[in-house]
């Protein structure tokens, strides 16, 4: 526990489930107050702020297009209404779709550039004006992925969408330092949630995954969740501009281990 955080009020963009939830989940455990935002998953979001409420801390729904100027207004006015201020913003919300590039459309190239790297600077431009207009040395974190450094044949609108969440947050980091708001950007690896759920569930698949991850196990979300923690808390005070790789070693050329190569 990070006794600075209670108290605390956050943002967490998509966390109606998986990494999101279990943020703002420990977020609650935190003794925070938690703006638990969704898109189309209202009952998945109403379990977050049941989580929240259980560990102790306070929390509401808003429904809300992290891709969209008014949703992301929608979610600093809710902070402000519910809880009187904003400290944290974690724009947490992502989505992923496997697509050879040369059959991708261009609506399908927008819509993952659209919410995992639009909405990450809209979320980040609210969050940064409220800070600055109101002298406050708040937090942002960045969800970015081991795949703003790892190529993924598939996925190359999702890798470029991270690859421009770590530029994007190294950037502001620094536009921002000299006022003390930090930002910081967290790297999943392979992470038992939702959005892997059927790809886990395949054995197959599973097993070329744990191959490359170094420490052979999946991760669970608390794991990121714990690094959220600690990114937002004053423990990592003079820590900003950074990604931290919570992914079992998978950013260490696994395919080295055991001496190879
Ligand atoms: C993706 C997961 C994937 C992992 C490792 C994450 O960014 O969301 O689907 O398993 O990277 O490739």
């Amino acid at each position: 526990m990070f006794n600075d955080l209670k108290n605390k009020v956050a943002v967490v963009t998509g966390s109606s489930k998986g990494i999101g939830q279990s943020i703002a989940e420990r977020f609650g455990q935190e003794k925070m107050s938690i703006v638990v935002n969704y898109y189309s998953d209202r009952l998945g979001a109403e379990k977050t702020v049941e989580l929240i409420k259980a560990a102790g801390g306070r929390a509401v729904t808003v429904h809300a297009d992290v891709n969209t100027e008014s949703g992301v207004q929608s979610l600093l006015k809710s902070a402000i209404d519910n809880f009187g201020k904003l400290d944290i913003w974690v724009n947490n919300a992502g989505i992923e779709n496997r697509v050879a590039t040369h059959e991708m459309t261009l609506e399908e190239w927008q819509k993952v550039i659209n919410v995992n790297l639009t909405g990450v600077f809209l979320g980040s431009k609210t969050a940064l004006d409220y800070f600055v207009k109101n002298n406050v040395q708040g937090n942002i974190i960045n969800m970015s992925s081991v795949h703003e450094q790892i190529p993924w044949p598939g996925f190359s609108h999702y890798a470029a969408s991270k690859g421009g969440v770590k530029l994007f947050n190294e950037t502001i980091a620094m536009e921002y330092a000299d006022k003390g708001i930090r930002v910081n950007a967290i790297g999943p690896g392979a992470i038992n949630t939702p959005i892997n759920a059927e790809k886990f569930a395949d054995k197959e698949q599973l097993k070329d995954t744990l191959e490359m991850v170094p420490m052979k196990r999946i991760g669970d979300p608390e794991d990121v969740a714990a690094a959220a923690a600690w990114l937002a808390s004053n423990q990592s005070s003079y820590v900003t501009g950074i990604t931290l790789f919570i992914d079992g070693g998978m950013t260490l050329y696994p395919s080295f281990q055991y001496g190879k190569g």
